[in-house]
C-alpha cells in the first residue's frame, strides 16, 4: 500500500543544529551598531540578549549540539511528520510528487516553537526572569508563551494592533498559557507613545512592536528580548525541520528538485531548507524558492542594504533586503509576512544566486489555501498558503512540460485560529493590495544615508 505520511522515531530527531554561516559562500557582513555605525560586539547586544544566545548568533561552527533540556521538550511535537500530497496532486493532475513537512503539528500550531523552546531554555540557564518580545499573527507570541510556561519564566507580548483585534484567540492562547499581551503600537512605552502621536489609529507593524519590545527588555535587568525571526541563532534553531526532511525523504525513495517555504523573516523557509542548500553548495541540483507577498515585496524588489530592524532605529544595522524601517505593509491576513526585512542569511543567499525569491498577491494565496484544504485537508494559517500556491504554480508548470518533478514544501502551520481571513476570503471582502511604490519610496529615504554593505544593490521600486 502506498504511505500517506512518514514518521520518523524519537531516537532520530536531531541531535545538533546545522549553522549554515559555515558554508556561506560570501561571508556575512557584521551588524553594525545604530549609534556608531561601527560593528556590533557581543557586550552591545548583552542588554537584551543573554552571552550563550549571542554566542550563537555569531557562531562558525557548523554544527551546535542540542541541549538534552531542549530535546526533550522538542519530543512533545518533533520530529513532525512528512506528507505526500496524493490529493493535491490528484486535484492539480500533475505528474509533480508533493512533499510538504507538517510543522501545524506543534501545540502551538507553527514552526516557532522550534526556536521558542531554545530561546526559554538559554533564558533560564542564563538567569533571565521575564522574557518580551512582539508578534505579528500572534504564532510566534503563543509559541513563546507556551515555552515560557514550559520553563517557568514571565512573558510579555506586544502584538501588532491589526492584528490583536482581527485574532483574539491568539492572545487568549497567550494567556493561557500565562503570558500578558498588550496592543501594539500602545501607551506604555517612548517608541509607541510616539507613534500614536503621528497616527492614533496606527493600525502597528512589526517593526513598531519591535521597537517596543527591545525599550521594555532593554530597561528591565531581569528582562531580556527575543526575537522569532530573522536573526542567525532563530534560523539555527529551525534546521531541525530540514535535517528531519532529508532523513523522510531518503525514505520516501525522493529528493526533491524544488524546496519551497514561505519567508516573512525567513526562520521556517530557513529550517526546511539550510540543510538542502547545503547540499547545493556542494554540487547538488536543487532548486530553492523563497515566497513573499506582492504587498510586502522585500526580497524581489527591496534593496539589499544595512537597514534598522525595528522603526524607532533602536535594533543594530542589519544587512538584508529591506523596504526601510518606517515602511508599513498593508493590512494582508498573512501577518506573520508584514516585515520589512528578511533575515540577513537568507539575503545573502539570495544575492549570492542560491535562493529564487517569488512574490505572490494575497487572491491567489487564498484560493490555494481554499484547494489544499478540500485536496488535503489541512487548513493552512494565511502565510503558509503563500508556500502552496508556489508548490500549486510549479506543479502546474511541470504538468504542462510534462515532467515528474519532485516538490517539497514547509507547511508552518495550520489556520484554525484565522478563521476570519478565509471568512473574509469566501464572502469575498478580501482583495489584492496595490503594491504602494510610494510608500515605498518614502521608507526607503529613510535608509539612503545609512552606511552600504560591499555589495548595496538597489530595488526595483
Ligand atoms: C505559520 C507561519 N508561517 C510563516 C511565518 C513567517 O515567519 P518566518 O518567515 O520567520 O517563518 C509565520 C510568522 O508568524 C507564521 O506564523
Amino acid at each position: 500500500m502506498e504511505f500517506k505520511k512518514i514518521f520518523l522515531p524519537e531516537s532520530e530527531l536531531p541531535t545538533q543544529w546545522y549553522n549554515i554561516a559555515a558554508d556561506m559562500p560570501t561571508p556575512m557582513e557584521p551588524p553594525l551598531h545604530p549609534g556608531t555605525g561601527q560593528p556590533v560586539g557581543p557586550d552591545d547586544l548583552a542588554p537584551i540578549f543573554p552571552m550563550n544566545l549571542i554566542e550563537q548568533e555569531v557562531s562558525q561552527d557548523r554544527w551546535i549540539d542540542i541541549p538534552e533540556e531542549v530535546m526533550k521538550f522538542y519530543k512533545i511535537w518533533r520530529p513532525s511528520p512528512l506528507y505526500r500530497a496524493y490529493g493535491l496532486e490528484k486535484a492539480l493532475d500533475t505528474p509533480a510528487r508533493i512533499y510538504f513537512k507538517n510543522e501545524g503539528v506543534s501545540p502551538a500550531g507553527s514552526h516557532k516553537p522550534n526556536t521558542a523552546i531554545a530561546q526559554a531554555y538559554y533564558n533560564k540557564v542564563a538567569g533571565t526572569k521575564r522574557i518580551i518580545t512582539e508578534t505579528g499573527a500572534g504564532q510566534w507570541g503563543s509559541a513563546l508563551s507556551m515555552c515560557c510556561a514550559l520553563f517557568d519564566l514571565e512573558c510579555k507580548v506586544y502584538m501588532v494592533k491589526i492584528s490583536y483585534n482581527q485574532k483574539p484567540y491568539r492572545r487568549l492562547m497567550m494567556e493561557t498559557w500565562g503570558a500578558k499581551c498588550v496592543a501594539s503600537p500602545s501607551t506604555e512605552t517612548n517608541a509607541g507613545r510616539q507613534i500614536l502621536e503621528k497616527n492614533p489609529e496606527s493600525p502597528g507593524s512589526l517593526g513598531i512592536a519591535i521597537s517596543e519590545a527591545v525599550e521594555v527588555a532593554a530597561n528591565d535587568n531581569e528582562a531580556k528580548y527575543a526575537l522569532g525571526s530573522v536573526l542567525n541563532h532563530v534560523m539555527l534553531h529551525q534546521t531541525v525541520i530540514g535535517q528531519e526532511a532529508q532523513k523522510q525523504m531518503a525514505i520516501a525513495g525522493d529528493y526533491p528538485d524544488i524546496v519551497i517555504g514561505c519567508a516573512g523573516g525567513g526562520s521556517n523557509f530557513a529550517g526546511l531548507t539550510f540543510p538542502f542548500i547545503r547540499d547545493k553548495i556542494h554540487g547538488r541540483n536543487v532548486e530553492i524558492i523563497a515566497v513573499e507577498p506582492s504587498s510586502c515585496p522585500t526580497m524581489t524588489r527591496g534593496p539589499f542594504a544595512y537597514d534598522f530592524g525595528d522603526t524607532v532605529q533602536m535594533t543594530p544595522l542589519l544587512p538584508m533586503h529591506s523596504l526601510g524601517h518606517s515602511f508599513v505593509p498593508a493590512p494582508i491576513h498573512a501577518g506573520g509576512l508584514r516585515y520589512h526585512g528578511m533575515a540577513p542569511l537568507v539575503s545573502q543567499l539570495v544575492m549570492d544566486g542560491l535562493i529564487r525569491p517569488e512574490a505572490i498577491p494575497q487572491m491567489e494565496t487564498f484560493k490555494a489555501g481554499i484547494t489544499f484544504a478540500r485536496a488535503e485537508a489541512f487548513i493552512s494559517a494565511p502565510e503558509t498558503t503563500h508556500a502552496v500556491a508556489m508548490t500549486i504554480r510549479e506543479a502546474l508548470k511541470a504538468k504542462e512540460e510534462g515532467r515528474e518533478k519532485v516538490i517539497l514544501f514547509n507547511w508552518s502551520g495550520h489556520g484554525l485560529v484565522d478563521m476570519a481571513a478565509y471568512e473574509a476570503y469566501l464572502n469575498g471582502k478580501l482583495a489584492d493590495h496595490e503594491l504602494p511604490a510610494e510608500e515605498i519610496r518614502r521608507a526607503l529615504k529613510d535608509i539612503e544615508p545609512l552606511p552600504k554593505p560591499r555589495q548595496y544593490l538597489a530595488g526595483t521600486i
